[in-house]
């Protein structure tokens, strides 16, 4: 099996995309990043890519006439590199449909939120302000809607009574962590498969991970 070609797309401090670099680097999945793209010069995700010797270009909306040529031109550059999977890690914008149907059900996104509860911008916080006794994180594929893609894994954490933005968002991102490279190895090794909005999953496959709320059946 060769190795999945990834991009990834980050707006910021990148500890998602380093939790990539990290699993490829141990050996543990089978996969090359090819390029990071950001569209923010300061993103801390720059300084990562950098140090593991990987090639990087930051492509900003305000450069294109429409939002969604930005995309196509996203597209076009890693269609030119043969990328198989796009990863977006901590990437604020909402994907358009230039970008969608040139590799469809080949984005994931992750979201600090147990998903269909509270997407979009600072799903910590709006879950501590909502009062939920639990919450989590997300990973989905991306489809045109915002963080609405079908959903590949899911893990829980408890939301504490003294919890602050702060400390909630530290419990998730823990298990963001283990979540994104294991939904990536899941599809660099060909177990996921998606039907309407149901994300399948061969159980053989999957090495739990401490609070994975996981949908399989028992066999
Ligand atoms: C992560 O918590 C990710 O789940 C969240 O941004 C953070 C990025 O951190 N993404 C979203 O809120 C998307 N709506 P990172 O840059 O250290 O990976």
């Amino acid at each position: 099996m060769g190795k999945l070609r990834i991009a990834v797309l980050a707006s910021g401090r990148g500890s998602n995309f380093q939790s990539l670099v990290d699993a490829i680097d141990s050996g543990w999945l089978q996969g090359e990043i090819s390029m990071l793209i950001t569209d923010n010069t300061e993103a801390f995700a720059i300084e990562r890519a950098k140090k593991h010797g990987i090639a990087y270009r930051s492509m900003f909306p305000n450069d294109f006439a429409s939002k969604d040529l930005y995309f196509s031109a996203i597209a076009e550059e890693l269609k030119k590199i043969h990328v198989e999977l796009v990863v977006l890690a901590g990437f604020m914008r909402i994907v358009r449909k230039p970008l969608i149907d040139a590799f469809p059900f080949k984005i994931m996104n992750i979201h600090p939120a147990l998903l269909p509860s509270f997407p979009g911008l600072h799903g910590q916080k709006q879950a501590l302000d909502y009062g939920v006794k639990i919450s989590g994180c997300t990973v989905h594929f991306v489809d045109g809607g915002m963080d609405t893609g079908p959903i590949i894994i899911q893990a829980a954490v408890p939301v504490h009574d003294d919890d602050t933005e702060e400390s909630l968002s530290e419990r998730i991102l823990k298990l963001e962590h283990k979540i994104y490279p294991q939904a990536v190895k899941l599809f660099a090794e060909g177990m996921i498969e998606v039907s309407g909005r149901k994300v399948m999953i061969r159980r053989d496959a999957f090495a739990e991970v401490d609070g994975m709320i996981n949908p399989l059946p028992e066999n």
